[in-house]
């Protein structure tokens, strides 16, 4: 009797935290960790239940993902972390890549002042000076607590216990692996470049196989045992010079010493009760989100009705118009004045809103950045970190494309970013993502080339509410957008707000890129009547959102994006 009784108890308690029978992911008591890959998680908790706390678990995480998803996860590429300290503190880092020294504006210019084709995406050439080793000590220097060998350590077991392959890795390296262990040559102009015969990846790897990656742990030793120095000046530093040039790569020893990150002030917006605490430039991820937020805002969303016509309708043309903004005055803010107070203002956002209809779309070629007075001025990955203290990290970090600019140093064990490709290699010309960009996001030596990267974290009344970001490219602003907007207007878990079907446009190309599972043919049918362009291919909305979630009754919920291997791991 007293155990029924008490089961019914537990139930009512259940039912009232949710009282809307919300479907949850992984819920936890004291701490979260949700990256693209389970090994990486289980790292990141496994530091904090050593009583680190979340910035000791963000370096961990970070260098985990360098060995468990090559893919993306990185020490050759670079970031951007938001944080939010259990003090209510907030922060950002800004860890991009930057262009070597020896960089040019027309660098990827043929004589006819044409875009030659691959130069900024594969090979040396496309490498940007790296930030991630700079990055993790930046914050371990700050927030860190635990000897460094300590939060090392689990990372470097993994690299020599290996990883075990999954099945979307498997299909992953059978996409890629003949451009990464290329018997093939790159037309540069008046050379050819020889790409790097790496043995690693020479074979092909198939589901539940273990990769192990001793050189990858021999060059993480070294720079456990020296520092970030050992990246940056010493053998590593001039290992990866040599392999660099000898691939066609301009990076010299005095890009690598002079790289710095830089801390930023994060950007900072309302939306209803919720204050948004997002990426600044370099990256365009905040002020994007903050202009389409604003500009939705007056709608009412909820009576639309989740993924609707008129919902798809209202978001769409808002991002047209902040990405057609992004485009045109968005870059790195070390060299360029951004007007980011005029174009994040009310007035201004209310007047680009102003021609919107429900009954026609704005063509993207009637549309141009929004007149403002000034005198002038594919691969990545996310993972979001609560700590039992109360402190969040949210980083995005990238070689861009999938295995970065292909070229994996076979000594050094990690691959190198192709960064470069997110800069405007010529005004107008679109990059692999799509994305046109002005003169201030040209090549200029030692700039960051601008992103869409938007590591996020949200306070609702003064508390913690939600951590999250994603890769996708130029789809990750509209898929954080999404996912926050599940949460607050929809009332989904974080599991579900994750899952939930996305679509994305981005100004140009004039379409609606919509998943292929998820959507009402109806609704979809009757947005293309109305007269949008529409286009069903879920390979083009790559992101993998992850996400954490405060729920009422204060426990933790970890949102996992089902599109990828991703997992989040509580304690
Ligand atoms: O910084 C950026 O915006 C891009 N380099 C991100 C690339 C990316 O997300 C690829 N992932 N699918």
């Amino acid at each position: 009797m007293l155990y029924r009784f008490l089961t019914l108890v537990f139930i009512f308690i259940q039912f009232s935290c949710d009282s809307n029978n919300v479907k949850r992911g992984v819920v936890s008591e004291n701490a979260m960790v949700v990256t693209a890959r389970e090994e990486a998680s289980k790292i990141g908790i496994e530091i904090l239940k050593k009583g680190g706390n979340a910035f000791d678990a963000m370096v961990a995480t970070e260098l985990a993902l360098a060995v468990a998803y090559p893919f993306a996860g990185n020490i050759g590429g670079g970031g951007f972390m938001v944080y939010r300290k259990n003090s209510g503190e907030i922060g950002a880092l800004d860890y991009r890549e930057k262009a070597p020294m020896g960089a040019t504006k027309d660098m990827y210019l043929d004589e006819d002042g044409n875009v030659i084709k691959g130069l900024s995406t594969v090979g040396g050439l496309a490498v940007g000076v790296p930030g991630t080793v700079a990055g993790v000590f930046e914050v371990y220097e700050k927030f860190g607590t635990l000897p460094i060998e300590e939060i090392f350590e689990p990372v470097i077991k993994l690299a020599l216990k290996g990883v075990v392959v999954t099945k979307k890795q498997e299909i992953r390296l059978k996409k890629y692996n003949s451009q990464i262990n290329n018997d093939k040559t790159f037309w540069n102009g008046s050379d050819y470049i020889q790409y790097e015969k790496s043995s690693l990846w020479k074979q092909v790897w198939k589901e539940k196989d273990t990769i192990k990656y001793n050189s990858l742990a021999k060059t993480l030793n070294r720079i456990m045992l020296n520092g970030k120095k050992e990246f940056y000046e010493g053998e590593t530093a001039s290992k990866l010079v040599n392999f660099l040039q000898n691939n066609g790569g301009i990076i010299t020893m005095e890009d690598l010493k002079s790289y710095e990150p830089k801390w930023r002030e994060p950007i900072i917006f309302e939306y209803d009760n919720l204050k948004i605490i997002s990426m600044s430039p370099p990256s365009s991820g905040g002020i994007c989100l903050e202009q389409i937020m604003k500009m939705i805002n007056p709608f009412d969303l909820q009576q639309y009705g989740h993924n609707s016509v008129d919902y798809i309708k209202v978001l769409v043309e808002a991002e047209r118009r902040a990405y057609a903004d992004r485009s045109f005055y968005l870059g790195d803010p070390d060299f360029n004045e951004i007007p980011y107070t005029e174009i994040t203002s009310d007035e201004y956002l209310l007047d680009r809103m102003k021609n919107f209809s429900f009954s026609t779309p704005t063509l993207s070629k009637d549309l141009n950045p929004g007149d403002i007075n000034i005198s002038e001025s594919n691969e990545t990955t996310h993972y979001s970190i609560l700590d039992q203290f109360g402190n969040s990290v949210s980083a995005t970090t990238t070689l861009n494309g999938a295995y970065g600019s292909k070229l994996y140093s076979d000594e050094l064990g990690f691959f190198l970013n192709n960064e470069m490709d997110d800069f405007s290699s010529k005004p107008g010309v679109p990059n692999m993502y799509g994305l046109i960009g002005s003169k201030v996001n040209r090549i200029e030596p030692e700039k960051r080339m601008l992103s869409s990267m938007t590591p996020t974290i949200i306070e609702k009344n003064n508390e913690l509410y939600m951590v999250l970001g994603t890769p996708g490219g130029a789809a990750i602003i509209t898929s954080v957008l999404q996912t926050i907007l599940n949460v607050h207007e929809f009332e989904m878990g974080m599991q579900e707000a994750v899952n939930a079907p996305r679509f994305h446009h981005q100004w140009l190309p004039d379409v609606v890129l919509f998943e292929t599972t998820g959507f009402d043919k109806n609704v979809t049918d009757k947005v293309a009547k109305d007269g949008y362009k529409t286009y069903f291919d879920s390979s083009r909305i790559t992101s993998k959102v992850e996400g954490i979630l405060i729920l009422n009754d204060g426990k933790i919920e970890g949102g996992a994006d089902k599109r990828g291997d991703d997992k989040a791991v509580g304690f």
